[in-house]
């Protein structure tokens, strides 16, 4: 085995009810002062929102909320949370919502825990991280993996950038995950989520480094197991078993589990978030839009490992190294069209992009060439635009 270090620091409290624990977990994690965060009104027209106030007020913790968070998570509203979060005197900040409140939410810690800094310093690098307040999530949407990963995504949207913060300050201190609050979402944003579970960790898994057996099996169930229960659960959304499965393993895909001892690739993360930084893409939908097109592009690195996936995965045995690691990309791109998901940029609501929009995205993806994304093999400029072209019908 390779050498890694993993941490996972959030307490997970997963079952029916279980947002009625949401107070006893923040006295647990030192909260007095507690900073709410939402979305665009899904907790309100649920009721969660108000069971979630009604705990905490009946426990004795002073509260304020803010909503608006939208998907692709703006900074601006970050900066606006955080100025309301110091008034508040915050000491604890609490996500009750999907991956854009989450990612908020870590943005709010951050930015009240450092009140001189602007948090897009944090996000470029140019000042580093060093301190924050704890956060605690109740899940509404299985899908960012947010709720325990190291990573906070933000849409800075005067410098038309879209990316991500990854520290060990992100990880939550608790993460509530309640099947029952997904079942009221829509079916193109439940296929969306369970697309992007998938990719969270079929990104750690294209990799040139061996010797992970146990982590590459726990990999390959986890893709299984969400295949088993896509199609289930979107037929049937209140589905308790199934949409139990999909949740966690939406949890498990991002906690790093599933790519000990390697380093990441998430290049085609990276090339759908300058598509969602141009076009407000969906996240889940950038990635499906594009990941055949990349994956064809890079396969031929080593077709081996490709075909492994193909026949753990999708039981593909028959054919060379190429032919199967072929047919696994094919299997996948099938899949992804069963959940109605895009599989191309044409099927996105911005459509058949010209050459112009093609390149401006290849520019954002690698900051006009200078730098390279990924690893299995890394993403310069032009295949960058390889792979926008390919995805462009
Ligand atoms: O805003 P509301 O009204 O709540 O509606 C949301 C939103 O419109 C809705 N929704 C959420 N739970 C619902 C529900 N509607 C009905 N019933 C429910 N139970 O779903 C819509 C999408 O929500 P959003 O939070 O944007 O989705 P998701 O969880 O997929 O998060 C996507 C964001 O996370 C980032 C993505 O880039 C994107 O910005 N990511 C964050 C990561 C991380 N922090 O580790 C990793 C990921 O790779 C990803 O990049
Ligand atoms: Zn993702």
């Amino acid at each position: 085995m390779q050498e890694f270090s993993f941490c996972c620091p959030t307490e997970i409290v997963f079952g029916r009810g279980t947002e009625e624990r949401t107070a006893e977990l923040l006295k647990k994690y030192g909260a007095h002062r507690v900073f709410v965060i939402y979305g665009g009104g899904s907790v309100v027209r649920s009721g969660l929102l108000a069971r979630v106030e009604r705990v905490i007020t009946a426990n004795g913790l002073a509260f304020r909320v803010m909503g608006g968070v939208q998907p692709n998570p703006r900074l601006s509203l970050a900066r606006e949370a955080i100025r309301e979060a110091i008034s508040f005197e915050a000491d604890f900040i609490l996500a009750v919502g999907g991956g854009s409140v989450i990612d908020t939410a870590k943005a709010v810690a951050h930015g009240t825990a450092n009140p001189q800094t602007d948090i897009w310093e944090f996000w470029e690098g140019k000042a580093k991280l060093k301190k924050s307040l704890p956060i605690g999530v109740v899940l509404t949407l299985p899908a960012a993996g947010s709720e325990t990963s190291d990573s906070a995504v933000l849409t800075n949207e005067e410098a038309g950038k879209k990316g991500g913060l990854h520290t060990p300050l992100n990880q939550p201190a608790f993460a509530i995950l309640n099947p029952e609050l997904a079942f009221t979402l829509s079916s193109p944003q439940l296929a969306a989520g369970i697309a992007d579970i998938i990719m969270h960790t079929l990104e750690r898994y294209m990799t040139h480094v061996d010797g992970n057996e146990l982590t590459d099996r726990i990999a390959e169930t986890l893709l299984s197991n969400v295949v088993k229960y896509a199609p289930v659960v979107l037929a049937h959304h209140k589905d308790y078993e199934a949409m139990s499965e999909i949740m966690w393993s939406g949890t498990l895909s991002h906690c790093g589990l599933t790519g000990l001892g390697r380093p990441k690739d998430f290049s085609v993360h990276k090339l759908g978030h300058a598509l969602s930084a141009r076009y407000d893409t969906n996240h889940g939908e950038s990635l499906t839009a594009l990941w055949a097109s990349w994956a064809r592009a890079v396969y031929e690195e080593r077709p081996e490992r490709f075909a492994r996936y193909a026949e753990k995965v999708w039981d593909v045995d028959a054919g060379s190294p190429e032919e199967r690691a072929r047919a696994g990309i094919r299997k996948t791109e099938e899949f992804f069209r069963s959940l109605k998901l895009p599989v191309s940029l044409g099927e996105l609501p911005s459509g058949v992009l010209d050459k112009a929009a093609l390149k401006a995205l290849a520019d954002n993806v690698t900051d006009g060439g200078k730098k390279t994304v990924g690893s299995f093999r890394p993403v310069d400029k032009a295949l960058a635009l390889q792979i926008y072209e390919a995805a462009n019908h």
